[in-house]
């Protein structure tokens, strides 16, 4: 990893992996790509290269990776759960033209792709408790769809022309610097806003609903080190089960509640995000990522839940 091109260096993940990455590797090697109407700002803009990148262009794409003799793309433009399932065509569009665009480019340029799936990669007939990594994968909503269809093309790439594909099954990802936006999982972020701003939080996913969660420090260093790992040590490819907490809303409200006790929340469930959550894994089984790569989280609920207030306290309270 020498030249990189970060897809989506903007969006929750890529704000953050870009930053992390050019601290790693020379930062001038490593090209923020960003879509319009999302362009790169403050640190993000000056630490390093920018280059407008729509992950359907593919002669966009194609120049940038001449341009920069780029070797690994961190693809990260991605339309969320909730989101997708508004709006089908542009999730199918994004993620699954995006990517056989950036397939071909890797193909003849020799780079390595991270395409990172998802705890949405699984459905209702999957084992809920324990998933392993190897399972029923029938998603019944548009962005498990394409991601179980990034899965299995980045897999048939790495098989039939030997690109160098690799990921892993994200879980919610919680963060303090940019938020999500659309997915099933975000509630796990704005409650901490909302705790942090004196507010009360209005809970969209019912109580007693788990699902794997995971700090953003975690998550970046498991795309890091994903692409680092030896390859011969690998087994799998497309996509590694990754877990480090597992929680439901009553359980991060109490957690919050240690550090704000007058914080206060009620439930009003979505429906439609109600039904995603239902459909996904409670707790994955990530002992594959652990024995092919060393993958081991360094959070969990509590140590998450105090590094987010104070971050978030010092950021929003000035
Ligand atoms: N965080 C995503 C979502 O909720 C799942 O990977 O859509």
């Amino acid at each position: 990893m020498k030249n990189v091109l970060v897809v989506g260096a903007t969006g929750q993940i890529g704000s953050e992996l870009t930053m992390l990455l050019r601290k790693h590797i020379p930062a001038g090697n490593i090209v923020a790509g960003y879509i319009k109407g999302a362009e790169p700002k403050g640190v993000l803009l000056e630490s390093g290269p920018a280059e407008l990148s729509d992950v359907t262009n593919a002669q966009q794409l194609a120049g940038i990776v001449e341009k920069y003799n780029i070797d690994t793309i961190y693809n990260l433009a991605a339309i969320l759960s909730a989101t997708a399932e508004a709006k089908p065509l542009l999730a199918w569009n994004i993620q699954m033209n995006g990517l056989i665009n950036l397939l071909e480019i890797a193909r003849e340029k020799n780079c390595a792709v991270f395409t990172p799936s998802s705890i949405g990669a699984f459905g209702p007939d999957t084992p809920h408790v324990n998933t392993p990594q190897d399972t029923i994968q029938r998603p019944k909503t548009m962005y498990g769809v394409t991601k179980v269809s990034c899965e299995l093309l980045s897999d048939y790439y790495h098989i039939k022309y030997g690109v160098d594909t690799r990921s892993v099954r994200f879980p919610g990802l919680i963060s303090n610097v940019t938020p999500p936006g659309g997915g099933t999982t975000d509630y796990a972020v704005d409650i901490y806003y909302a705790a942090v701003e004196g507010r009360e939080f209005v809970c969209p996913i019912q109580n007693g609903t788990f699902m794997d969660m995971m700090y953003m420090p975690d998550a970046l260093r498991a795309a890091i080190s994903i692409m680092e790992a030896d390859p011969t040590k690998l087994i799998h490819r497309n996509s590694f089960n990754i877990a480090s907490m597992s929680f439901d809303p009553e359980i991060i409200y109490n957690e919050i509640k240690k550090v704000i006790p007058e914080f206060k929340m009620r439930y009003e469930f979505d429906p439609l995000r109600q039904a995603i959550a239902d459909s996904w894994p409670d707790k994955m089984d990530d002992s594959c990522a652990r024995a092919e790569w060393g993958w081991k989280p360094e959070y969990d609920l509590t140590s998450m839940t105090k590094d987010m207030i104070e971050k978030l306290s010092l950021r929003l309270k000035k």
